[in-house]
């Protein structure tokens, strides 16, 4: 509301101010009058669709793209044959890319029937330079192409893109700049991802997002909290804190304080009810967070902690700073203080020189946690990590019958895991309407488990006892208690 009667002021005969968020609010004006020109010609309102790859991190952004496209005055439209169509890439692994590029020609046969029709391409992909060599030589037809830095600067290039008549370039390297207080759209009305930091300093050695993402910058604790109860005052009960490395948070603010302190600070926001964050990387997961964890009425029970591999020789080239023992002592550590919290985890499968040993340490490790779930990934060489340049990667048909192994193994303690809650009546947060079946409501537990369970789309947002009837492999049939 704040910032709608901040922009309403604004005085378009003057120039742009310098300083942010002002300068955004300014250029959000602009766009609104070249945006109206546009309705007007065209004789209908003006249409816009965001589609996001990748993390949690990405999909924040694209709340923040659309908020400042709402505030324009576009209207959100499900289909790509809109009038300006957004891509918010990712780039964590070869297969993320080539989607992009596989999509592009699509966009390009709108584009052609529709003279309005605007495309733009951000996110961590635009931060190769390869790609945006790429795009500006054999995809002339994209509008405008920006990165992750400087994505505060929407609404600018935006009229920057709609003024000019050719592509618009704007990728920065790297930013300590974090600009607050910008609009923003939420995808679901009682739930919410936030960023508590940006960026990474941890250079695992196969992986590219510091390359992408920069370095690590934690937002300020008063502009979380200040978030988090406008969201709460707004309808949010759960918070999804989001970091790369949230075990890092804080350490580099002018009054350090540390991620579990943050967490203290958060529980205490009166009608906040769930309190989740990824990721926690093993080699920075203190005992001040797993006390504060276990006191807490708050923090859902659920930890993500990626293992990547369980060969220490391995784990010791990626860059991790654990080894396997360290590992499973943390699990046991957590598991002492939490014995209910379910544990989920990312699994790298054929990093270069990973040998038959090395991979059986993984499944040794995979045996010993019994996690609740684990995404599993093949390596992807990603150009500028060191791990690109490292001899003996692993050939494709030794790391596909692995990964079916490991993806075998992973399910199995899965199910079994899964099945330990039916009979018992749970806390659920009830989401969505089901998909398939429209007299059943999908819900989440505590520990990230989904159910699904007969009810009316009036308890949307609410959490609720259900009863756990039965479990169906990966999800629970209930019913309310
Ligand atoms: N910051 C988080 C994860 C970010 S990327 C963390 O440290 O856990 C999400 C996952 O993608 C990683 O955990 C890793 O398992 C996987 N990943 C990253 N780089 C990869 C690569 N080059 N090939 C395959 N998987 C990769
Ligand atoms: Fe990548 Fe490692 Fe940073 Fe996670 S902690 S984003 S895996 S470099
Ligand atoms: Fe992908 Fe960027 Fe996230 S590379 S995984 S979208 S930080």
């Amino acid at each position: 509301m704040q910032i709608e009667h901040f922009i309403n002021q604004i005085d378009l005969t003057l120039d742009p101010p310098a300083e942010e968020p002002l300068r955004q609010y300014y250029f959000i004006a602009k766009a609104r009058t070249l945006v109206a020109q546009m309705e007007k010609e065209a004789g209908r309102k003006m249409t816009f669709c965001v589609n996001t790859f990748g993390c949690q991190m990405n999909a924040r952004d694209s709340e923040k793209l659309c908020g400042i496209l709402n505030a324009i005055g576009y209207q959100e439209s499900e289909s790509e044959d809109a009038d300006f169509v957004i891509y918010n890439t990712c780039t964590v692994r070869e297969n993320a890319n080539n989607k992009v590029y596989g999509r592009l020609g699509y966009l390009h046969g709108y584009k052609k029937k529709n003279p309005h029709m605007m495309i733009a391409l951000c996110g961590c992909m635009m931060q190769e330079e390869k790609v945006v060599a790429k795009i500006k030589q054999s995809y002339r037809f994209v509008d405008l192409i920006f990165g992750t830095h400087n994505i505060f600067k929407f609404a600018e290039l935006l009229v920057q893109s709609i003024e000019n008549n050719k592509m618009v370039v704007d990728v920065w390297e790297n930013t300590d700049q974090i600009v607050e207080q910008l609009p923003n759209e939420r995808k679901f009305r009682f739930k919410s991802g936030v960023n508590i930091m940006f960026g990474c300093n941890n250079f695992c050695s196969y992986c590219i997002v510091p390359y992408v993402r920069g370095r690590e910058r934690s937002r300020e604790p008063r502009e979380i909290i200040r978030e988090i109860e406008n969201f709460v005052a707004d309808g949010v009960v759960e918070v999804m804190l989001l970091g790369q490395n949230v075990n890092s948070y804080g350490k580099n603010l002018d009054q350090p304080i540390t991620f579990a302190q943050l967490l203290e600070q958060i529980e205490q926001i009166e009608g906040l009810e769930r309190i989740r964050f990824m990721t926690s990387h093993p080699k920075d997961l203190s005992d001040e967070l797993i006390a504060v964890m276990a006191k807490s009425k708050k923090i859902c029970r659920h930890l993500h902690l990626p293992l990547q591999s369980g060969s220490s020789r391995l784990l010791k080239i990626m860059n991790r700073h654990y080894d396997k023992e360290q590992y499973l002592t943390l699990v046991e550590k957590i598991r002492a203080a939490m014995p209910d919290i379910a544990l989920t985890t990312d699994i790298i499968v054929g990093f270069p020189g990973e040998t038959e040993e090395d991979f059986e340490e993984t499944m040794d490790v995979v045996r010993k946690v019994r996690y609740d779930s684990a995404f599993t990934f093949i390596y992807s060489k990603r150009t500028g990590t060191p791990a690109a340049k490292m001899e003996d990667q692993v050939p494709e048909d030794v790391v596909k019958v692995r990964f079916d192994r490991l993806l075998k193994e992973v399910q199995e303690i899965a199910a079994e895991k899964s099945a330990v809650l039916t009979g018992q009546i749970q806390d659920v947060l009830v989401e969505s309407v089901n998909h398939q079946d429209d007299s059943l409501l999908t819900g989440r537990l505590g520990n990230n488990s989904v159910v699904h369970f007969p009810g009316s789309r009036e308890l949307i947002g609410q959490i609720i006892p259900v009863r756990l009837d039965e479990c169906k492999g990966f999800y629970y049939i209930g019913s309310r208690a």
